[in-house]
């Protein structure tokens, strides 16, 4: 059985993004879904004096050590005026202390969605442009907009959208 880490890139408790990566792991065959939850991640905001002068937080290994045990990753990323939600950027920015490969070549889906028409597509760029860089083996992305018109509690409602990220899902299964 395969090993999936889901991280929604958001702190909120009511996370439309873990929402999401929730969903899509678990349309993965013959896995062991496991979230990351950044709530359960005791991080202080990243600062290179703060390194310095403290170390790298224990949670920052534990994340690290969970990402090194997957066979696949699921993230989905929260936008926050255009960037990374600051939870998980501040996680990311501590991983990259401990390993610059934050994520270990792992077959990664990488989503975004957001209440907005453009489901967080900037952030999702972003993302696609440097995980590459640190790590990251995307293997597919996607993008849900208008998340609250899009999704209900049975998932995805638009049958196209839902093609689309099933496809996308074959991809990271055949990939792990
Ligand atoms: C500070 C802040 C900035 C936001 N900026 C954007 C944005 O740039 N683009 C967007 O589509 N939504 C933006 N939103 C709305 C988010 O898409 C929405 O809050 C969404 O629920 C965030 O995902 P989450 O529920 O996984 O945290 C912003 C929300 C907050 C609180």
């Amino acid at each position: 059985m395969k090993k999936i880490i889901v991280l929604g890139g958001s702190n909120s408790k009511k996370s439309i993004n873990k929402t999401l990566a929730i969903y899509a792991a678990n349309k993965i065959g013959n896995a062991k879904i496991i979230v990351a939850d950044l709530n359960d991640f005791d991080l202080p905001l990243f600062g290179v004096d703060t390194e310095i002068e403290n170390g790298i937080p224990k949670d920052a290994q534990r994340l690290n050590k969970l990402l090194a045990s997957a066979d696949g990753l699921v993230i989905s990323l929260a936008e926050h005026n255009g960037s990374y939600a600051t939870a998980f950027k501040n996680a990311f920015d501590w991983l990259s202390r401990i390993n610059q490969k934050v994520w270990k070549n792992k077959p990664m889906l990488l989503m975004a969605t957001s209440l907005g028409a453009r489901g967080g597509e900037t952030v999702l760029q972003s993302a696609k442009m440097s995980f590459p860089y640190l790590g990251g083996n995307i293997i597919a992305d996607f993008s849900l907009p208008s998340f609250n018109d899009n999704f209900s509690e049975k998932g995805i409602t638009n049958e196209e959208l839902k093609t689309d990220l099933n496809q996308k899902i074959q991809l990271l299964q055949k990939a792990i």
